[in-house]
């Protein structure tokens, strides 16, 4: 089968069922990212023949004898294409995982689409920047300045990876690839309680190109916190590296490094697990102390009945404890003077009472930060934050079944916001000076999130005279809870 990538052609024969965005990554273009794997990011976009695609769900044959572009094609960090630069310089971009995909598509657009990036940009979903700074990289405008010697501090420089970023060479940790690496993929929990007896490797190991096979017994038993700050005393430490008690769905089970990716994902799937849930542990424990067979026990979901008794849980803890069985865990944690940042939201907003529909008609974010190093990176940080503070209040949402498993793990279904959900934020910051933070800044991260539920609430509650005090604001909730309202006189 003849390719051509990026100007280069070349016979290959891609593996049977491989998509374009593996088999692209496996000829090097680490510019074409896996977000999503089922066509919701658009982190994976590249051309064919011209046109945009998600490459995830393009079956690699599909490609043969065709022209296909990556990031890597459009334009390189000596020579740009012009919307790279656009997004450098906007900067269009914070940690950069979603840019390659959205210049790939915004390059594509006609001027028309180009006004209307609602429709356009439905395919391209961004976590981090909130839109406005993508809009304003594709319509040319730049915030970038130049630092001058000895006012560096309060001058928007660029990222030291922006060209990078933009033309697909920045490594993610993904795309590191060095000479005899091996890769490690986890097979992880199904059940959200569980304890496991065995795990018996040996069908992993005998998958061709896998080298080692963890399980719990492999790792230290020593607790570490997944938290991220500097002292280790501010955390618990909670967590071992793979344990023997499964407390929730997706927690790691069992690590399988192997010379590829594929041979690790085939090495999870062959490990026999042989988990049996904590119920088990519980119903033994309940037919001891009632003295009724385990066979006549079951779990509902407040205790165990034992034929004709019933033991509940808490009194199920009592019986654990003693016996000197540990069913629960408590641990203390105390923290570190940190600056706090300050921040308020406000929003204006509309409310169809026949649809339940929110419309925001203005939002403003303002924000103590202390001294602001980068303001243009303030203002990213700020309008990501606020972003992903709507999707919490209007749209995101974690369902799990009766097993605690999640039933909506895809991009699509939970829904995080696309461009046309995220309206321009007016972005205020307070002169101030820190007292603890380097350079008398403050650390602002995704901090601007907090404010932004609760305003949306309050606002709804000034449109409607109706507290809603759960999250998110679906227009089912809304309208549910305005159907007995009556409609208020125009003031
Ligand atoms: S990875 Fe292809 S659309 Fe998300
Ligand atoms: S910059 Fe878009 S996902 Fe981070």
């Amino acid at each position: 089968m003849t390719y051509s990538v990026n100007g280069n052609t070349f016979d290959a024969a891609p593996n049977p069922g491989q998509c374009l965005r593996t088999f692209l990554r496996s000829l090097g273009c680490h510019g074409v990212k896996k977000g999503c794997d089922a066509g919701d990011c658009g982190a994976c976009t590249v051309w064919l023949d011209g046109d945009p695609v998600h490459s995830c769900i393009t079956p690699a044959f599909r490609a043969e004898g065709r022209a296909v572009t990556t990031i890597e094609g459009l334009g390189s960090p000596e020579d740009m294409h012009p919307m790279q630069r656009q997004f450098r310089d906007g900067p269009g971009f914070q940690c950069g995982f979603c840019t390659a995909g959205l210049i790939m598509t915004t390059v594509a657009l006609t001027d028309a689409q180009r006004q209307d990036l609602s429709r356009a940009l439905k395919g391209n979903l961004c976590r981090c920047t909130g839109y406005r700074a993508i809009e304003d990289a594709v319509h040319g405008v730049a915030e970038i300045e130049v630092a001058r010697p000895g006012r560096v501090i309060g001058t928007s420089v660029g990222t030291p990876a922006g060209a990078e970023v933009v033309t697909g060479r920045a490594e993610f940790t993904m795309d590191t690839a060095i000479d005899g690496m091996l890769h490690l993929k986890m097979l992880r929990s199904p059940h959200a309680h569980a304890r496991i007896v065995s795990i018996d490797k040996t069908a992993a190991l005998a998958v061709p190109g896998v080298h080692r096979v963890y399980t719990w017994e492999d790792v230290p038993r020593k607790r570490f916190t997944t938290a991220i700050h500097t002292d280790h005393l501010v955390d618990p430490s909670d967590t071992y590296i793979l344990d023997d008690m499964v407390r929730f769905v997706c927690q790691r089970v069992v690590a399988v490094l192997a010379d590829t990716v594929g041979a690790a994902e085939e090495g999870c799937c062959k490990v026999l697990r042989a988990a049996e849930a904590l119920r088990d542990r519980m119903l033994f424990l309940a037919a001891e102390h009632t003295g009724v067979d385990i066979a006549s026990c079951a779990m509902d979901d407040t205790g165990i009945v034992c034929c004709d008794s019933r033991v509940s849980l808490s009194e199920l803890i009592e019986v654990a404890r003693g016996r000197g069985i540990r069913l629960t865990e408590a641990r203390k944690a105390f923290g570190l003077p940190r600056s706090v940042v300050f921040n308020t939201h406000g929003f204006r907003v509309a409310v169809h009472r026949m649809t339940g529909e929110i419309r925001i008609l203005y939002s403003v974010h303002a924000t103590d930060a202390g001294v602001l190093i980068n303001p243009a990176q303030v203002r990213g940080q700020i309008e990501g934050g606020v972003a992903q503070g709507i999707g919490f209040a209007l749209t995101e949402n974690f369902h799990v079944d009766v097993n605690g498993a999640m039933v909506d793990p895809n991009l699509r279904n939970y829904r995080i916001p696309a461009y046309a959900d995220i309206p321009r934020t007016e972005v205020l910051t307070v002169d101030s000076a820190d007292s603890v933070g380097a350079m008398h800044s403050k650390g602002i991260a995704e901090c601007c999130v907090n404010p932004v539920a609760p305003a949306l609430a309050n606002a709804l509650q000034d449109a409607t005279g109706v507290r809603f005090r759960a999250l998110p604001l679906t227009p089912e909730r809304i309208y549910r809870r305005l159907i007995p309202v009556p409609v208020r006189p125009e003031p």
